[in-house]
C-alpha cells in the first residue's frame, strides 16, 4: 500500500483536502495528514483524523506523538509528500530550509517526492519573492501542480493562484508514484534526477511566462451537407492538456479546437471552430506564437461540394458519390512558412503502423521540428483514453517515453519546449 503524507497548509483552498484525503483512501492509499498552526484555522484536525482514519500530527514538540512516532519517521515513511494548499509563506519557509514547526521538519527531513500545489492570491503568487521561491524549490527537486487560473476566495478577483482540482491532484500524484516505482532513472533521459532520490526536477510556474503557446486540438468535422458530417474519433484530451500545461507554466495560451465533447482548460483563449480550413485560418490569425503544437486530428479530405439541403435518400435510387478533395496542410503550411513561423513547430502524428519510420518522414517533409508520435490503433485505447506511450521525435533522433497520462505527457512535452526556447534564446 502507498502511503501519502499531506501537509496542509493555511489557506481558504484547505477544505479541499477533505475531499483530496478521501478520493486517495478510495484508491487505496493510506493518508496520513501533517497540519500547520495555520491550516488548523481553516479546518479541524478533529475532521482530517476522522476522514483518513489517522491520527493527525500538528506539534513539533509533542512528547506523545514523537514517541508514536517521530518527524523523521513521518517523513521517511511516505512514498509522496503532498503540501496542500502550499501557502506563500510555507514555500518561502520550504525554500529557506526552516524547520522550525512539524511541516517544514518533516519537509526538510524526507527523502521522498515533494508535490507542492501552491494556492494564494494572484498578487502573492506572481510577487517576485513567490516566484523566487518557487525557482528554488524546482531546483531542489520540487514537484509543482497549479496554481490554476480562475476566480479567487475574493469576491470579483480573478487570476492565476487557484489550488489545482482534487482530480488533478489525484491523477500526478498516482503518475508521479508510477514513475518513481519504474525507477525516475530509467535511461529515457528526458527527466533530470537532481541528486536525492526520488525528487525529480520539473518546473511548473514561471518557465514559459511571457510567451504565447498556439495549439491545437480535437477532430475537424467536414460537413457532407447540413446535418450530417465526416469526422474521426480525437476525442481532444491530448491537446486540451497541452494548452491545461502550457498554461500552467505561465505562457498566455490560445487552443483552437475542433467540436469536442470536454471543458476548455482555464485561463485559456478558446476558438472553437468546426472544419479544417476555419483551423488554419484561425491558427493564422493567432500568430505570430513562440511554440505551436500540432495536436488536433485534422480531416485530411473534405466533400467537394457538401449538399446545401439535406440530401434525401430516394427509393430505388444509387447512394450519393461524395467526391472528396484535400484539405489544407495545416502543420505544413505554418512549418513552412518564412514570416511569422513560430519557434518552435511540434506537429501530433497519429499512426497505426510503422508509427516511428512514418513520424521521421513526416517531420522532414513539412519542417516541423519535432513530431509526437502516437500509436493509435484500436488495442493503445489511445483515442478517447486518458493515457499515452508517445515517441519524440526531431532532428537529434527519436526518444520513446514510458506510458503516462495525457496530463504527464503534456507537461513533460512543455517542459522540453521551455528548455528548447531557452537554448534558442541563448544561442542569439
Ligand atoms: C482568511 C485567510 C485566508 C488566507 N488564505 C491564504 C491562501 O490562500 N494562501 C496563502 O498563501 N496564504 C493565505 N493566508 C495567509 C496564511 O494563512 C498565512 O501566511 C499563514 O502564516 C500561513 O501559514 P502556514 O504556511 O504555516 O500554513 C490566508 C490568511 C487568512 C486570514
Amino acid at each position: 500500500m502507498k502511503r501519502v503524507l499531506l501537509v496542509i497548509g493555511g489557506g481558504i483552498a484547505a477544505y479541499k483536502c477533505l475531499d483530496l484525503i478521501r478520493r486517495l483512501a478510495e484508491k487505496g492509499y493510506a493518508v496520513r495528514c501533517v497540519m500547520t498552526k495555520a491550516a488548523q484555522e481553516f479546518i479541524t484536525p478533529l475532521a482530517v483524523g476522522a476522514i483518513s482514519n489517522e491520527r493527525v500530527a500538528t506539534e513539533l514538540f509533542d512528547l506523545e506523538g514523537e514517541r508514536e512516532i517521530g518527524h523523521i519517521r513521518l517523513a521517511r515513511e511516505a512514498d509522496i509528500v503532498v503540501v496542500a494548499p502550499a501557502t506563500a509563506d510555507l514555500l518561502a519557509r520550504m525554500a529557506q530550509g526552516h524547520a522550525n514547526d512539524l511541516a517544514t521538519a518533516v519537509l526538510l527531513a524526507t527523502r521522498s517526492i515533494v508535490l507542492a500545489a501552491p494556492a494564494m492570491n494572484p498578487a502573492m503568487w506572481n510577487h517576485p519573492a513567490t516566484q523566487r521561491n518557487v525557482r528554488q524549490l524546482e531546483t531542489d527537486g520540487v514537484r509543482f501542480i497549479g496554481p490554476n487560473a480562475g476566480e479567487m476566495a475574493e469576491k470579483g478577483e480573478t487570476g492565476v493562484g487557484r489550488m489545482a482540482e482534487v482530480s488533478e491532484l489525484v491523477e500526478r500524484i498516482e503518475s508521479l508514484l508510477a514513475e518513481e516505482a519504474a525507477g525516475a532513472d530509467n535511461g529515457f533521459g528526458f527527466l533530470t534526477i537532481s541528486g536525492t532520490r526520488g525528487r525529480v526536477s520539473s518546473s511548473s510556474a514561471p518557465a514559459l511566462a511571457g510567451r504565447h503557446v498556439l495549439v491545437t486540438s480535437g477532430p475537424t468535422h467536414e460537413p457532407i451537407d447540413p446535418v450530417r458530417y465526416i469526422a474521426n474519433r480525437s476525442s481532444g484530451k491530448q491537446g486540451h492538456a497541452i494548452a491545461a500545461a502550457a498554461r500552467r507554466l505561465g505562457a498566455r495560451v490560445t487552443l483552437i479546437t475542433g467540436p469536442v465533447q470536454i471543458a476548455d482548460p482555464e485561463g485559456v483563449e478558446v476558438r472553437h471552430v468546426e472544419t479544417a480550413r476555419e483551423m488554419l485560418a484561425a491558427v493564422e490569425e493567432a500568430l505570430p506564437a513562440d511554440i505551436a503544437v500540432f495536436a488536433a486530428a485534422v480531416a485530411d479530405w473534405r466533400v467537394a461540394t457538401p449538399g446545401r439541403g439535406k440530401i434525401k435518400k430516394q427509393a430505388n435510387a444509387e447512394p450519393p458519390q461524395l467526391e472528396l478533395v484535400e484539405n489544407p496542410d495545416i502543420l505544413r503550411t505554418i512549418a513552412k512558412r518564412g514570416v511569422r513561423r513560430p519557434t518552435l513547430v511540434v506537429g501530433f502524428a497519429a499512426e497505426t503502423s510503422t508509427v516511428v519510420e512514418n513520424a521521421q518522414a513526416k517531420r522532414k517533409a513539412k519542417a516541423v521540428d519535432w513530431i509526437v508520435a502516437n500509436d493509435v490503433s484500436e488495442e493503445t485505447g489511445v483515442f478517447g483514453g486518458e493515457r499515452n506511450k508517445v515517441h519524440l521525435v526531431t532532428a537529434e533522433g527519436t526518444e520513446t517515453w514510458p506510458e503516462m497520462s495525457k496530463a504527464e505527457v503534456a507537461e513533460t512535452l512543455l517542459q522540453r519546449a521551455a528548455g528548447f526556447l531557452a537554448q534558442a534564446r541563448e544561442s542569439v
